[in-house]
């Protein structure tokens, strides 16, 4: 049988750990072996993860609209975590989103795509000459169905995703001809923090926004997904990854 794509105690490096999708693949990736760097801005939920998580996991303090903090985030580590052999490029939010054009604040919506789509090449490019260097790595950039389709209302936050989906494919052109496996996962409607964010903190509203999805998916659905595509020989590479609620049309 073939050996599994993760290594045992490989460096797995989770933007937006703190929360949803990301902290569940920190989960899934520690259980794997793997030494997970939890990142995001708030220090405490991902404390608290890396206590968790054991096994070499480490917190870490990573804004992905900090130019300098990005382009530093390698020498900023333990030596032990500077091998990055995984990236799951996560970080990202639709904050001040969910409105006709017009009617959202600019500023929103460039800092939705300072984030979703600055940050996620600015992370990207600290990582990615470590793994040249090495001859190899894992790259997985989260972008989403709406990478595929706008649905009402996500206009400017759809389009970071359809960004995402061809910076990813781009990528995976630059390293055709290395060992490097680049990944997109596009989850579909899932209950994270996400909603609530995205209605500046409301909670009530994002809990009642999900209520309209009774199919909708837990963020270890994703979670294990990542760790199949990972997990799969390391001549394979799961370029993209559609995952949906068996119960939702797309
Ligand atoms: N939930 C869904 O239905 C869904 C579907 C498709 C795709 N996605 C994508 O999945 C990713 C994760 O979303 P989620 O649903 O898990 O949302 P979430 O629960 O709100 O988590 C978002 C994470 O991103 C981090 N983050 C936000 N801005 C950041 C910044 N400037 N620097 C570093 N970290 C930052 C947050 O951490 P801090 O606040 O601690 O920094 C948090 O850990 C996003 O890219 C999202 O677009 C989500």
């Amino acid at each position: 049988m073939a050996e599994s794509g993760i290594a045992r105690g490989a460096v797995a490096l989770v933007t937006g750990a703190s929360a949803g999708l990301g902290k569940a693949a920190a989960i899934r990736l520690a259980e794997r072996g793997c030494k997970v760097i939890c990142a995001g801005r708030r220090q405490e939920p991902l404390r608290a993860l890396a206590k968790q998580l054991g096994k070499g996991a480490i917190a870490f303090t990573l804004d992905v609209t900090d130019a300098e903090g990005c382009r530093t985030l390698v020498d900023r580590l333990p030596g032990s975590h500077r091998q990055i052999d995984i990236l799951i490029n996560n970080a990202g939010h639709d904050t001040g989103g969910r409105k006709k054009f017009d009617e959202g604040r600019i500023e929103d919506f460039a800092a939705i795509a300072e984030t979703n789509i600055i940050g996620l090449m600015r992370v990207a490019h600290a990582v990615l000459p470590g793994m040249v260097g090495r001859g190899r790595g894992d790259v997985v950039n989260l972008s989403s169905t709406a990478a595929l389709r706008q649905y009402a209302l996500t206009n400017v936050y759809a389009a970071t995703k359809a960004f995402v989906r061809s910076f990813t494919e781009g990528l995976r052109h630059d390293y055709k001809d290395t060992d490097l496996r680049i990944i997109e996962m596009m989850p579909g409607m899932t209950r994270t923090e996400f909603a609530a964010t995205r209605f500046g903190g409301d909670q009530a509203r994002g809990d009642a926004y999900y209520g309209r999805f009774p199919g909708i998916l837990d963020p270890d659905d994703i979670a294990r997904a990542i760790v199949y595509a990972l997990d799969q020989p390391r001549s394979v590479t799961v370029a993209q990854m559609l995952v949906v609620p068996t119960r939702e049309a797309l």
